[in-house]
């Protein structure tokens, strides 16, 4: 059987799940990738930092150790931010390597040169971990819901703002003691401001929209509200209308543009949106085939975001396998205009 070499930028919270869920799940990797993996390098910034589990001699804080070792050809980019991520993809790319990343904010707002990139160079760049973590939401608006049109897109996309406002709603807990709990607990970006003010949905809003509507929609277009303004007396007074107060990722295709935004809606206990609690998502999809099609699960965290993740790197090892990588082009996008918000 053969073995694919794999490079993992970043180890923090999805770095450290993807690392064990390869060491844990090493048989059915094979069984399902149809080739052994290996991790060879990752990178890290500190090189100091106590890594519990994690053989010292696999870290490198030198990124041309991996851009230029030939046997590595999956790069799995789990450190986040625009840079240094987007030169290390695209050189990842050019060099021949296959990416894979959970990195929403790079994808928002530069997705087309990724992809574009990819396709160029005849690799695979796959994302599914960058939108609503463990739930796969890409493949099918990509792949399974293809044959249609697809008209709208709801959801809650943000596992650390749906964390705080479940425990502000059932524990009475406050904002900032919700935010540490969810921090904690590896939920959070690096900047949670990111999170609670809505900047996160609004990429991963962005990122679904370009690929639901086939246009290019970039976290800009994108109208965004948090949840910082959001109080008890708020939460009460939603109560009293057997409500509970949502943070909402909405985008439509409509006949005058498509329209997207992220906001904080009361919304009526019996709904099914009502009932997504603490970090997990769900994203609501109508296509004029499929009529009205659901996702739901664990939005963030360790676990969750590395299933995603390994599910993108199992797709690259069978298109290696097979010799097919980069035959998903992504780049026949319509310039659709975008509404502004709410006209
Ligand atoms: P963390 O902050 O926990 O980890 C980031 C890792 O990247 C750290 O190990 C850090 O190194 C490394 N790193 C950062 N910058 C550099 C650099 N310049 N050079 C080398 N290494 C670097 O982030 P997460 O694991 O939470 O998130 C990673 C990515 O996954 C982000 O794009 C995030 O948006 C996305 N994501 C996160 C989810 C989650 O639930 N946390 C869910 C879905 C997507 P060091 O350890 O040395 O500091
Ligand atoms: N910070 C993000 C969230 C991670 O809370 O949803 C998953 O994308």
């Amino acid at each position: 059987m053969n073995t694919i070499k794999v490079a993992i930028l970043g180890l923090g919270t999805v770095g450290t799940g993807v690392y064990k869920l390869i060491q844990k799940r090493a048989d059915v990797m094979e069984r399902t990738a149809g080739a052994k993996l290996e991790v060879k390098k990752i990178l890290v910034r500190n090189m100091q930092k106590k890594r519990e589990g994690v053989e010292q001699e696999l870290l490198t804080d030198n990124w041309k150790e991996i851009l230029e070792d030939d046997e590595i050809s999956v790069v799995i980019e789990v450190m986040g931010g625009l840079e240094p991520a987007k030169t290390m993809i695209l050189e990842a790319l050019e060099a021949g390597k296959n990416v894979v990343s959970a990195n929403k904010d790079l994808i928002a707002e530069e997705g087309h040169v990724l992809l574009d990139t990819a396709q160029k160079n005849q690799v695979d760049f796959l994302f599914e971990a960058a939108v609503a973590g463990g739930i796969p939401i890409i493949r099918p608006l990509k792949q399974c819901l293809a044959a249609n049109d697809i008209s709208e897109i709801v959801g809650i996309v943000n596992g650390t703002t749906n964390y705080i406002l479940t425990k502000m709603t059932e524990e009475g807990m406050d904002f900032a003691d919700a935010l540490k709990k969810a921090q904690e607990l590896g939920f959070a970006e690096a900047d949670p401001t990111a999170d609670v003010e809505g900047l996160d949905a609004g990429r991963k809003v962005a990122i679904m929209a370009s690929i639901a509507f086939h246009s290019r929609v970039v976290f800009f277009n994108v109208h965004t509200e948090g949840i910082t303004k959001i109080t008890a007396r708020d939460i009460a007074y939603a109560k009293e209308f057997d409500s509970v107060i949502k943070l909402l990722g909405v985008a439509h295709n409509t006949e005058n543009g498509i329209e997207v935004g992220v906001y904080p809606m009361m919304i009526r206990k019996e709904h099914p949106l009502a009932s997504v609690r603490d970090s997990f998502n769900a994203v609501f999809v109508h296509g004029d085939a499929v009529d009205d099609a659901m996702f739901y699960g664990r939005g963030a965290g360790e676990f969750p975001t590395a299933s995603a993740v390994m599910g993108d790197v199992i797709d690259v090892v069978r298109n290696i396998g097979y010799g097919c990588t980069g035959r998903i082009s992504c780049t026949c996008y319509k310039d659709l205009p975008i509404k502004e918000f709410g006209q």
